[in-house]
């Protein structure tokens, strides 16, 4: 270990970090090997370009000559032939076992404020699944349909790893075969302070995050993922977000349009109503595809424009639903050096020099992320970004109440659903405005589409009043 710690200290202090040994002395055995196996992860080289970049300057600000909406595939009718030839194309890819899922979970969610992996989150407004069966009850789902078996990867972090593995046991891989399923580590990235230096959550730990969901690109080259897909036939990866409760986990249309294309990554986009909705938007800039965030849009005040009706221009919201190809993960994973990096300022919390932890009330630190829409300025061929309907497909869960909320979660699932039930026959209360006024929950392993629900329920019995519930087996619960 004296080697090690020699080495790790002339490098720390090389790059004026030596303060990461200041509680050194205090340390038992395990802890300074704890610390040190933590320093040897980290990249000093490219924490120093980032705290030169971001923190000692401000960002350099990317200028386009030009800004365009992308051309988007207007939403699926399944009237239009288009449409057909795509859910052919797409049902092929799953019949052949083509088809993967990836699926980031690795955020910490703590505008949620919950105490778990978000993913551990009771959604299910009558039943209390957690988002993962929901998820997990599509997989279901889409293999019963297909007959093939969906490989699921599962991005985490060392912050919610451990307890989302520990999730899924509990829980029988809500029926899943483990084999299927396969858990990978993003990597970690140290916070620095407005000095640029490394902040420590204990003496023997860096506070550190997320390397942000760009982070996908090594994790899945790194931790074999790239491999296992090809050992499996599997050609591409339908990518979404753990907070999305409706998300299609696979949706063969979509997967069709990037196959008919022959596509290295497709994107979904819903139609934006208001210029300062907290989603990222979808343009061409100087040609090249990218997905604009939210919190940058006053740098590109145009993005907010809107026409004489009131309707945004630059109205491809992204609700975060892509397709990789395999082959192009690991073109891009060739060039990560070339991703793009973004920081956010927020509060930090840190032990002082007289060990004390710190709950700072203001932002005190830099966090460094990488985002998986950079990789779309990689793709060598036209857009393929599909325009979806919110309701039944993107409803995502950042906090309880107000925008993107548990409860307004809740909300649009229960009118969505409500209309396949008062189509089945089944009466719904609704209040005087005609809102919804039951919790109404249908398991996606029963029907996945309101053509699927209405097959399955032509003998059902519908109860006169109360909640409605309705489980994986067609079960009233
Ligand atoms: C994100 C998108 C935004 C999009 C919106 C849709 C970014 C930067 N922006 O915003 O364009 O319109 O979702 O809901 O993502 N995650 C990881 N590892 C990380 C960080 C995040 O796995 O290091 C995962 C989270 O678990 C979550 C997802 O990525 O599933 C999104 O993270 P979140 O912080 O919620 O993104 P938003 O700011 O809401």
């Amino acid at each position: 270990m004296a080697d090690k710690e020699k080495a790790l200290r002339e490098l720390a202090a090389a790059y004026g970090q030596e303060q990461v040994f200041q509680f050194w002395d205090r340390l038992d055995e395990a802890g300074r090997e704890r610390l040190l196996s933590e320093l040897e992860s980290i990249d000093f080289p490219l924490m120093q370009r980032l705290t030169e970049e971001w923190v000692f300057n401000d960002p350099e600000v990317e200028h386009f000559q030009e800004i365009r909406p992308v051309s988007v595939i207007p939403k699926v009718d399944p009237t239009r032939s288009d449409c057909q030839d795509a859910l052919e194309a797409g049902e092929a890819a799953f019949r052949a076992g083509e088809v993967g899922l990836f699926l980031v979970a690795g955020g910490q969610g703590t505008r949620l404020g919950f105490d778990g992996p978000k993913g551990a989150y009771p959604i299910g407004p009558v039943s209390q699944k957690s988002l993962f069966e929901f998820h997990a009850e599509k997989i279901h789902n889409l293999q019963n349909r297909y007959g093939c078996t969906l490989p699921w990867y599962i991005m985490v972090s060392d912050a919610n790893g451990p307890a989302t593995q520990a999730f899924f046991e509990e829980h029988a891989y809500f029926g899943l075969h483990p084999d299927q399923i396969q858990f990978l580590h993003q990597r970690m990235v140290p916070c620095v302070d407005d000095q640029g230096k490394f902040m420590l959550e204990a003496p023997d730990r860096l506070a550190k995050n997320p390397n942000g969901h760009g982070g996908c690109i090594p994790a899945m080259v790194e931790n074999g993922v790239i491999k296992d897909a090809r050992a499996r036939g599997v050609k591409y990866l339908s990518y979404f977000q753990v907070d999305n409760w409706a998300v299609k986990v696979a949706d063969p249309y979509f997967i069709g349009y990037h196959v008919q294309a022959q596509a290295q990554m497709a994107s979904k986009n819903h139609r934006k109503h208001q210029p300062r909705e907290a989603v990222g938007v979808h343009c061409l800039c100087d040609g090249e595809y990218r997905v604009i965030e939210y919190s940058e849009l006053d740098l590109y005040p145009q993005l907010l424009e809107t026409d004489a009706e009131g309707n945004v221009v630059y109205y491809a919201g992204n609700p975060a639903i892509h397709i990789l190809s395999v082959d192009f993960i690991e073109e891009t994973f060739n060039r990560f050096e070339q991703f793009p990096w973004h920081r956010a300022h927020k509060k930090v919390p840190y032990i002082n020099e007289a060990g004390k932890l710190v709950k700072p009330d203001a932002p005190n630190a830099y966090k460094f992320e990488t985002f998986v829409f950079d990789a779309l300025r990689f793709i060598q061929h036209e857009p393929v970004a599909l325009e979806i309907d919110p309701p039944g497909e993107y409803t995502p869960i950042k906090s309880y109440s107000g925008e993107n909320s548990v409860e307004g979660a809740w909300a649009t699932m229960r009118e969505y659903w409500a209309k396949w039930l008062e189509k089945a026959g089944c009466p719904v209360p609704r209040d005087s405005e005609g809102r919804v006024s039951i919790a109404i929950e249908i398991s996606p392993q029963f029907a996945l589409s309101e053509a699927e629900f209405l097959e399955k329920t032509r003998d059902f019995i519908w109860p006169a009043s109360g909640d409605i519930g309705i489980d994986k087996d067609g079960k009233l619960i």
